[in-house]
């Protein structure tokens, strides 16, 4: 047999053994990511699908909640459920197994998921993202197709790309995620004409109908890659894709097989999306610290420099009073010092007068003498 299958098992362990270290290096860091799986109802498939995700998470490290709530589950209880999910920090993916039972509105259940926890990419501000090219959370079903080409590289620029089915799910954000890639794509759906046609003129042929064995061998180009996203119960029980493998295997390039393709794949890219989500949250909380942080932190440098700016004014302000007291007292002493020289020098001239006086009167009587010996002798 010609080794052309694109074995999900193959890549999905392959994709695993990343995700795990990836995971042990989230718990060092203190992250510890946390999976919640909502299923309402008896569903047999989405059963299986629900158990492999919490084998999944269990096998790479992630902690995981199961949520198996009766089929008569009312709006209100499954809303509030997710509700308080959202709000738990130890929870950071969120994932409501569909479809739910009929009397449930899945799209106000999906809008209510917090769109930082939807894991899934179906809250509707996350599809608007990858219709804009610019993803948070990859959808888990083409995201593994993607991951799928990639192993193999397998080119898809400028290639033709055919979608067979316009589902939210997949068929839609399929079409996306290939365009995104440069691939020419074409979406098909029940309504096209020349599917036949179209689906030949395929590089790429990714089958998500949810037909068993739709697409036929005369509907493949020889060399062309297959992609099946059916997953299909036969009544003998088997499990079948929308491709009939065993025919078209013969002509496709690569071909994926169900079971063991793009399924494993899916439970993959939703393990990624969580440690995503965790590490999102995780980021998004120190942040938000940061900014709390951030008020306080410029109070407090304000603070600072406006105690430092009156401590150097007053420290300014003092040595200026000081200086200027100093001169005063200096003025002062200065006077006092002129005072005190006036002083003694009117004190020498009282005393010179003094004296001056005495001289005369010393002279007076002297004088006085003289004329009485005169008048004496006379
Ligand atoms: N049912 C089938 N596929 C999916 C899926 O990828 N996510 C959810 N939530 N439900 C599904």
């Amino acid at each position: 047999m010609k080794d052309n299958i694109l074995s999900g098992k193959e890549i999905s362990a392959a994709v695993k053994e990343k995700l795990k270290l990836k995971t042990e290096n989230l718990k060092k860091q203190g992250i510890n990511p946390g999976l919640a799986v909502i299923i309402v109802g008896e569903d047999p498939a989405s059963k299986v699908y629900v158990n492999n995700k919490k084998k999944t998470a269990e096998s790479l490290g992630i902690y995981s909640e199961i949520y198996e709530l009766p089929e008569n589950t009312e709006q209100s209880e499954l809303l509030k459920l997710v509700e308080a999910l959202n709000k738990r920090d130890d929870i950071n993916g969120i994932l409501c197994q569909l479809p739910l039972p009929k009397h449930l509105n899945e799209k106000e259940v999906i809008n209510k998921i917090d769109k930082n926890k939807d894991v899934d990419a179906f809250h509707p501000e996350n599809v608007g993202k990858i219709m804009l090219g610019e993803p948070l959370f990859l959808p888990c079903t083409p995201a593994g197709v993607m991951e799928m080409l990639k192993y193999k590289n397998i080119n898809i620029q400028g290639k033709h790309c055919v979608v067979v089915g316009r589902s939210n799910i997949v068929g839609k954000p399929m079409a996306m995620l290939l365009l995104k890639e440069n691939g020419t794509v074409t979406v098909c759906h029940s309504k096209t004409e020349n599917l036949k046609k179209i689906c030949k003129s395929a590089d790429i042929l990714v089958a998500a109908v949810g037909r068993p064995l739709f697409i036929t061998k005369d509907m493949v180009k020889k060399g062309a890659v297959v992609i099946d996203v059916g997953i299909n119960r036969l009544k003998d029980g088997k499990l079948c894709g929308d491709v009939d493998f065993e025919k078209v295997c013969k002509k496709a390039e690569y071909i994926t097989p169900v079971p063991g393709g793009v399924g494993v794949m899916t439970v993959t890219m939703l393990m990624q999306n969580t440690l995503k989500a965790a590490e999102l949250q995780f980021n998004e909380k120190i942040n938000e610290k940061k900014l709390k942080e951030a008020p306080k932190a410029k109070i407090k440098t304000e603070i600072k420099a406006k105690t430092e700016s009156a401590k150097k004014a007053i420290k300014k302000a003092v040595t200026s009073a000081a200086k200027k007291q100093k001169t005063e007292a200096e003025k002062i002493k200065a006077k006092a010092k002129a005072l005190a020289s006036t002083k003694e020098k009117i004190k020498d001239k009282a005393k010179d007068k003094a004296k001056d006086k005495e001289k005369e009167k010393v002279e007076e009587i002297k004088t006085e003498n003289q004329t009485e010996s005169k008048n004496e002798n006379s």
